[in-house]
């Protein structure tokens, strides 16, 4: 399996290949590779030729240098899992000067206000940062489809509108989240839990699956109130937000409509690290 480190070799390995009518898939990722990760990389496996995983802690994203700091390496481990799924995956681990030559700054975008709520309300600057990386991968491997997981599903509207603004032509591809056996959606900070609140966290899933359940007769208002008071007497976890939005422009919901899609998202901290989830209401 090739791994390349320079976007120059990257370039070339592709450029030959993509003139006899092969199709490129790119799943860009941290590194610190779980099933959540496999599964995008298994559906582009599935549906593109050449399939380049880009493994790259983006400085650009963290507000917090702890935070960066903090964030799990696990390079020999991730290339054994791809290795092991594929002779047909690529990988692009970069410097972050390969990346940045000027600094690591985000670019401005106008997102349209997708940004500023909830993850981008408690992490400034996080999806300028995550913009930034994003087109600069997608101009490097002109993908035909990126993947991008539910997971973050923020993340991914934002993508999704990033690439209209740019004109960029790759399919966004979002994937469903997928979780640990108790419920936890799967994520890379899971490491650093403690095998017990690892297991306690499937209360935020449980929770989620019952403000669904409520959502059906309840207004979003009372769902949210309802989800606020079971994390107050939960004394493993500290509920940072919960909300249930519109799926598209992600605007909270006054009123339901028969045909609207909404979703809950919520964000939770349990022994110091920051969990987000959601689900389709
Ligand atoms: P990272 O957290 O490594 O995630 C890489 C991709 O895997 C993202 O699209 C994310 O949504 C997806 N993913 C993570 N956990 C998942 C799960 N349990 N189920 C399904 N998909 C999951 O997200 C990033 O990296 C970065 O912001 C990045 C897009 C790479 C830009 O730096």
């Amino acid at each position: 399996m090739y791994a390349f480190q320079l976007k120059k070799d990257l370039q070339s390995y592709l450029n030959p290949s993509k003139k006899h009518n092969t199709t490129v898939g790119l799943v860009p990722t941290m590194g610190a590779l779980h099933q959540g990760h496999l599964a995008l990389v298994s559906r582009a496996l599935e549906e593109n030729t050449i399939v380049v995983v880009s493994i790259f802690v983006n400085p650009a994203q963290f507000n917090k240098a702890e935070d960066l700091n903090k964030y799990p390496k696990t390079l020999a481990k991730d290339l054994e899992l791809l290795e092991a799924l594929s002779d047909r995956i690529v990988v692009f681990n970069p410097e972050v000067s390969e990346m940045y030559p000027k600094g690591s700054k985000g670019n401005s975008y106008d997102f349209g206000g997708l940004e500023k709520v909830m993850e981008g309300e408690f992490r400034p600057g996080h999806f300028e940062g995550v913009g930034t990386i994003v087109e600069a991968l997608l101009k490097l491997v002109l993908p035909d489809r990126a993947y991008f997981g539910e997971k973050d599903f923020q993340q991914l509207q934002i993508v999704r509108k990033m690439v209209s603004l740019k004109k960029i032509t790759t399919q966004i591809v979002g994937c469903p989240i997928v979780r640990e056996p108790h419920g936890l959606a799967m994520s890379s900070r899971n490491e650093r839990l403690s095998a017990s609140t690892r297991v306690a966290a499937s209360f935020i899933y449980e929770t989620l699956v019952a403000a669904k359940e409520a959502f059906r007769s309840k207004s979003a208002s009372s769902v949210i109130q309802w989800v606020k008071k079971r994390f107050e007497s939960h004394s493993l976890f500290t509920l940072e937000y919960i909300d249930i939005r519109t799926v598209k422009y992600l605007k909270p919901v006054k009123r339901k409509h028969k045909n609207g899609s909404y979703r809950a998202f919520i964000a939770v901290y349990a022994d110091g690290v920051r969990l987000i989830d959601n689900i389709a209401l």
